[in-house]
């Protein structure tokens, strides 16, 4: 975890959606300076009782004082999220847990499902890449266009992209491999590398209570051992091999 933690007011200097996504950029002092790939901050709407909890979103990318969530719809603060305009303010806590291994550069492959290509392509961005495959349901237009030059679109449904799903077409033979999406993705991606998992970092959207440590309610199975590991602040990003999933 990042030796300081900031509790920051975060304005909404605009946004870009589609109907179930959406890039939202934030104005704030200190957070985005801090910030490194695979990192996460939880979000708050407002200062009242409800929502109580904050949420964890990964850094989609961070830059001087600016910082990018990238978004799915889904229930009470993420729906809050998407009806912000430009101007008001979320309360934001964070740089959290521990990011990807750094530099790796061109020798790493980065595989993202829907939510999950946030963390890479702040790694993309920041270190490059040698492919960065991401997947969807559908199409999500005006939102590709903010993924690096040279990214992989696949789309089930065809609409968008090449169809099918970005774990079909990543080779074994790969040097690194950095994912983040749904379950099922990664449990396909430890199916077909299941010889190279200690090359694989994954990066997990479990549930969370309090992202710091405190609640007990973000815990992973250990696969060697006994006991789970805390995914706010021993992970999110962990090698596949020493979790369960
Ligand atoms: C480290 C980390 C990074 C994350 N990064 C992102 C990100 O970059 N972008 C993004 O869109 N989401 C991300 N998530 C997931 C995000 O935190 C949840 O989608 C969010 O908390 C939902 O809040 P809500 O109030 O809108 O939904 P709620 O109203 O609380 O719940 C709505 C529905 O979503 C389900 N749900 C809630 N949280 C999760 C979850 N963590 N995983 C699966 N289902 C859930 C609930 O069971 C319920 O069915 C991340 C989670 C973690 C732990
Ligand atoms: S979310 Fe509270 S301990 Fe991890």
């Amino acid at each position: 975890m990042s030796s300081r933690i900031y509790f920051e007011k975060a304005i909404l200097l605009d946004k870009k959606t589609s109907k179930e996504f959406g890039v939202f950029r934030f104005k704030m002092e200190n957070i985005p300076q801090i910030s490194r790939p695979g990192q996460f901050v939880m979000l708050k709407l407002n200062l009242h009782p409800y929502p109580l909890l904050a949420r964890p979103f990964s850094i989609f990318h961070a830059e001087g004082r600016e910082l990018s969530l990238f978004i799915k719809k889904v229930g009470v603060t993420t729906n809050g999220i998407f009806n912000l305009h430009a101007g008001e303010s979320v309360f934001i806590y964070g740089p959290l847990g521990k990011g990807f291994p750094e530099a790796l550069g061109d020798k790493v492959v980065l595989i993202g499902g829907g939510s999950g290509i946030a963390p890479l392509n702040f790694y993309a961005k920041r270190y490059g890449f040698k492919r960065f495959l991401v997947g969807f349901n559908t199409r999500i237009d005006d939102i590709f266009s903010l993924l690096p030059k040279n990214v992989e679109i696949y789309t089930e449904d065809g609409s968008y992209g090449r169809k099918g799903v970005p774990t079909d077409y990543v080779e074994d033979m790969e040097d690194f491999i950095f994912a983040c999406g749904p379950l099922p993705m990664l449990q396909a991606l430890k199916k077909k590398m299941a010889n190279k998992m200690d090359r694989i970092y994954v990066s997990l959207e479990s549930m969370m209570g309090c992202g710091t440590g405190l609640c007990a309610g973000c815990g992973v199975k250990k696969s060697v051992g006994e006991g789970y590991f805390r995914v706010c602040m021993d992970g999110p990003v962990f090698p596949f091999s020493r979790i369960e999933i």
